[in-house]
């Protein structure tokens, strides 16, 4: 399988597996976790789920729930009453304790409250997102207010941060997020704790959220290239 293969096994494997009629669903960002919206919307089409509540994480999300007619509300809303049940998405890297990086999409302010309002969070990745470590390869998103920019930037670097501005594609300048701010992608050269540095970085005046998740352990439905669909616990 190629890799788009394994993202559409994993995130249809993950609704089929996890998914039931009326509950309060997170939808996730992503080229993976689409297919965990898309999955959703093609099941309520055919009147195989029903009642379903959903809060999208990012503008990407919620046109793909409005092509399928997937019924999204405010997490704010009496309808979810600020709690899911499930909330699928997807992930940058994923260490061997199932903790997560995430944020290469820049939807990690609402996916991480997504993530922390579900009573069960699962994630969806192919093969390539497994990693030993985290923090080392793929740079870790911070979320700043634009005024903080600098004096958050030398605290990252006092932390032993290598710190890069994220530029948009097809815009000049910076990537504004869905919230106005801008991201700060840090990596390490050396091994960190990511339970400590997310405490930690959101410690730092004008950070507003980061890319670690260390604090709820998800269900990870892991596609692989022979075609094989992997959970794990
Ligand atoms: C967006 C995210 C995405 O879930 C993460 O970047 C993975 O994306 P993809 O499935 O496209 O590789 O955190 O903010």
């Amino acid at each position: 399988m190629n890799q788009q293969e394994m993202k559409e096994l994993t995130g249809t494997g993950a609704v089929d597996a996890l998914v039931k009629s009326g509950m309060k669903l997170g939808l996730g960002t992503g080229s993976t976790a689409i297919h965990v919206t898309r999955r959703i919307g093609s099941l309520v089409a055919a009147g195989k789920l029903s009642g379903i509540r959903a809060f999208a994480t990012s503008f990407q999300t919620i046109l793909e729930c409005e092509k399928w007619g997937i019924p999204l509300y405010s997490l704010n809303a009496p309808e979810l009453g600020g709690k899911l049940d499930l909330c699928i998405d997807g992930a940058d890297e994923i260490d061997t304790e199932n903790r997560l990086v995430k944020g290469g999409g820049g939807a990690l302010l609402m996916e991480k409250i997504a993530a922390y309002a579900s009573a069960a969070y699962a994630v969806v990745a192919d093969e390539t997102k497994l990693v030993e470590h985290l923090g080392l390869a793929f740079p870790v998103p911070v979320e700043v207010i634009p005024e903080a920019r600098l004096p958050v930037r030398s605290e990252l670097e006092k932390l032993g941060a290598e710190v890069i501005l994220r530029e948009a594609v097809r815009k000049a300048g910076p990537v504004i997020t869905e919230h106005g701010n801008l991201l700060l992608d840090i990596r390490f050269k050396d091994k960190i704790d990511p339970v400590r540095l997310e405490a930690e970085l959101n410690h730092i005046p004008g950070v507003v959220e980061n890319g670690f998740f260390t604090r709820i352990r998800p269900t990870v439905f892991i596609g692989h290239a022979e075609g094989t669909l992997e959970i794990r616990r």
